[in-house]
């Protein structure tokens, strides 16, 4: 431990010394409904204001335009400003109204800079720093635990060499145990050392957050071999994820599940190991009364998966089935890249069916308003993965705060620092009893050997099997009973996620740079070809949006690329602070009602809707009559950016509509799905840039 942090908790203890006051203060705390996802801090103690923002420079050294608080739109990682800042943000203006907090990783910088090789002590001093930034901002009153309940989750960058995790027990995981202690529930120290997962109570007997080892599911970590291998780690993860939510299960609890890489899966491209998906995927299926939703980060991008029951393939769970042929997706996305696989998604959503709820067939409880029989009503073949951007500015700097249904959760007992009281510890002794003999039969023990935990797990397991597996290692969770309700993630009910604000801070304003065009003579670097070097000497032009399409280099030097400070003195930025990008709660091109997979296949649907091509006719879409004339209405603060250039076809459009005809829909074209585009980049690009990534 830090002589530091021993300090600061001594500091702080001193400070609430009062009394019992302060005691009796934590005990009261009552639910808000929402919580804060932060991913991707990626902070990097070699950042330089005023270096140069391109590969060579990489924001360590050189003359250019990195910024007070980072330099947007690029690769360079965030400087301890921006992460400052970003603390002191969230204990001003978050602290005391979340109810607990999902940190799912990478808390280190990139490998990106060949004259700077990371090592050990710098990727876990930054995630040492950064644990006890948290520890610190949620310490509570007795300065022993804390107020909220923290879970964090290992990100490929977290160790080294990066992607490349080793089955456990092994150093890093040893390192991590230590790192985490505050968050980490003690019973379950001793099985993270050898998989690096855990979970949370963080609504004691209501909902738990399993933090998910994603490196051990990663198709980029060579030191593992996916999930259908009882010696895999994988494997072993899968085995404890679905024993504990059938324990969940057993005691009416629902869970979320966070990770680093998230599944994404397109028809070219794909993060996890096909048989971590096809495990996971059923593991969700059969699970969807449990799991309230999958959390990620690591892509950067603001986006969601819908995942469907239909590409299931118990065979591939065995490695017997010709899987597809998929490659492995690079670490980042550079913005071209990522839009080639936003596409991908685009072109799956389009085939989506819209969901029955959606066009009053159904009503509110699941039954169907008239005659016609509705099949899967709440769509329950999905499930879905929603993934954050994160805070190192490779657009802007993000954070999401999301809220939950409490209803009837008002007064439920509150996690109360796992780490300390004994009261705390003698009931974490009822509860977890069983589940901690689980984990450590489960954790890979070199004592016990596979056909031992077979066969203990089969004697468990007494009701037959529907589908005889192939593989007679592979236990398929049961589904959930046929009287049992449809789950949090299906119908809105207590623990269903509403909605989510997306919080960003503008660096392009706060950074307040001044900046100019580096003269030819220094920036005689043809091979760094990114699509800001075209800023360089003819900025302003139309040419320079050309390149975007002729950007194949990797490394992105970011919208001011090319530039340098013209002045030697230090930058004077504006205050940080974030701001609202958007909400579902109001974002009025979304329209979510809540975060259930029916409102995101809803929402999928309209993003895939191709109604026609350009000029063509507009035939018959999916989308319902009725919301297309709620979208008139909300044109408001969209049509502004949308239109520009535009006004004449508008107003075409506007009078086809007149007219009676379909033709309002033209002017829709594409809306969706721009919008999606503009959220899934943080804001960071302007329309034209935007409708040239497609
Ligand atoms: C960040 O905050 C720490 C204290 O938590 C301080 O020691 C450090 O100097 C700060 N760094 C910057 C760059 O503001
Ligand atoms: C929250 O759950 C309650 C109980 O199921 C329900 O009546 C209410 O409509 C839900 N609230 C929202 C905003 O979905
Ligand atoms: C960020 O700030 C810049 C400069 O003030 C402004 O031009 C830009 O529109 C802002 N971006 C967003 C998404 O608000
Ligand atoms: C922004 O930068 C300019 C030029 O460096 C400076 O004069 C101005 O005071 C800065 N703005 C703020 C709010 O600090
Ligand atoms: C809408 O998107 C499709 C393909 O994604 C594209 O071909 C078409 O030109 C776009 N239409 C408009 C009006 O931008």
């Amino acid at each position: 431990m830090a002589l530091g942090r021993v300090l600061a908790l001594a500091l702080l203890c001193h400070g609430v010394i009062s009394g019992p006051a302060g005691v009796a203060l934590s005990a009261q705390r009552k639910l808000h409904g929402r919580f804060l996802h932060i991913t991707d801090i990626h902070p990097d103690a070699y950042y330089k204001v005023h270096s140069s923002t391109d590969e060579d420079g990489a924001c360590h050294r050189g003359k250019g335009p990195a910024g007070p608080y980072g330099a947007e739109t690029t690769d360079c990682d965030s400087p301890f400003s921006l992460v400052n800042a970003t603390f002191d943000w969230i204990a001003a203006n978050l602290r005391d109204t979340i109810d607990f907090v999902v940190w799912t990783g990478d808390s280190a910088r990139h490998d990106g800079d060949e004259r700077l090789p990371r090592d050990a002590d710098q990727v876990l001093g930054t995630n040492t720093w950064i644990a006890d930034k948290f520890a610190d901002l949620f310490a509570n009153a007795e300065g022993k635990g804390l107020t909220i309940p923290v879970v964090p989750t290992l990100g490929n960058n977290d160790i080294l060499p990066h992607n490349i995790l080793l089955p456990g027990p092994n150093k890093w995981l040893k390192h991590y145990s230590h790192i985490w202690r505050h968050f980490i529930p003690e019973e379950q120290r001793h099985s993270f050392e050898f998989g690096g997962w855990f979970d949370v109570e963080v609504i004691p007997d209501k909902l738990a957050v399993f933090s998910l080892n994603t490196l051990y599911f990663f198709d980029r970590n060579a030191g593992v071999d996916g999930c259908a291998n009882p010696q895999e780690p994988g494997y072993k993860q899968m085995e404890w994820l679905r024993v504990q939510l059938q324990f969940l299960r057993e005691r009416g609890m629902k869970a979320i599940l966070i990770g680093h890489v998230p599944p994404a899966r397109t028809e070219s491209k794909k993060l996890w190991d096909e048989t971590c998906w096809q495990k996971y995927s059923l593991w969700m299926h059969q699970f969807r009364d449990v799991v309230v939703a999958g959390l990620y980060g690591h892509m950067n991008i603001d986006h969601f998966l819908i995942h469907d029951k239909d590409e299931i393939d118990i065979a591939a769970l065995s490695g017997s089935s010709e899987l597809g042929a998929r490659v492995a997706m690079e670490d980042e996305l550079s913005v071209m890249s990522a839009s080639d696989y936003l596409v991908e998604l685009r072109n799956r959503w389009s085939k989506l069916t819209p969901p029955p709820g959606k066009r009053g067939e159904v009503a509110k409880d699941g039954k169907r308003k008239k005659g016609k029989k509705v099949k899967d009503p709440w769509g329950e073949r999905y499930h879905l993965s929603l993934v954050s951007p994160s805070v190192v500015p490779n657009y802007f700097p993000t954070l999401r705060v999301l809220e939950y249904n409490i209803t009837g959760l008002e007064d439920a007992p509150v996690w109360k620092g796992a780490l300390t009281g004994v009261s705390r510890a003698v009931a974490d002794e009822e509860a977890s009893s069983q589940k901690h003999l689980e984990l450590r039969d489960l954790s890979g023990e070199t004592d016990v050997d596979d056909t031992t935990l077979t066969k203990k797990k089969k004697k468990k397991n007494k009701k037959p099997k529907k589908t005889p597996p192939h593989d007679p290692e592979l236990h398929i969770p049961e589904p959930p009973s046929k009287s049992s309700p449809p789950g949090p993630a299906y119908s809105p009910q207590p623990l269903t996620l509403t909605g989510y604000t997306q919080y960003f801070a503008n660096l392009t304003r706060i950074n307040n740079l001044s900046l100019t065009d580096l003269s030819t003579s220094t920036s005689a670097r043809p091979a760094v070809i990114t699509f800001n070097e075209q800023d360089a000497g003819e900025s302003g032009s139309e040419d320079r949006r050309g390149g975007w399409r002729d950007w194949l280099l990797r490394w992105r030097s970011g919208k001011h690329g090319g530039k340098k400070p013209a002045s030697p003195h230090p930058p004077r930025p504006r205050e940080f602070a974030f701001e609202v990008e958007y909400s579902t709660f109001d974002d009025r091109v979304y329209r979510l009602d809540d975060l259930t997979v029916n409102s995101f296949v809803d929402l999928a649907v309209r993003i895939g809707e191709r109604v026609g091509a350009k000029g063509a006719e507009v035939g018959s879409s999916s989308e319902d009559e009725e919301e297309e004339e709620d979208e008139d209405e909300d044109d408001d603060q969209e049509s502004d950016v949308e239109s520009d250039g535009d006004v004449e076809t508008e107003k075409k459009k506007k009078k086809a509509k007149k007219g009676g005809k379909k033709g309002s829909k033209k002017r829709k074209l594409n809306k969706t799905w721009l919008h999606f585009l503009r959220h899934a980049f943080v804001g960071t690009l302007e329309e034209d840039e935007l409708k040239k990534l497609y």
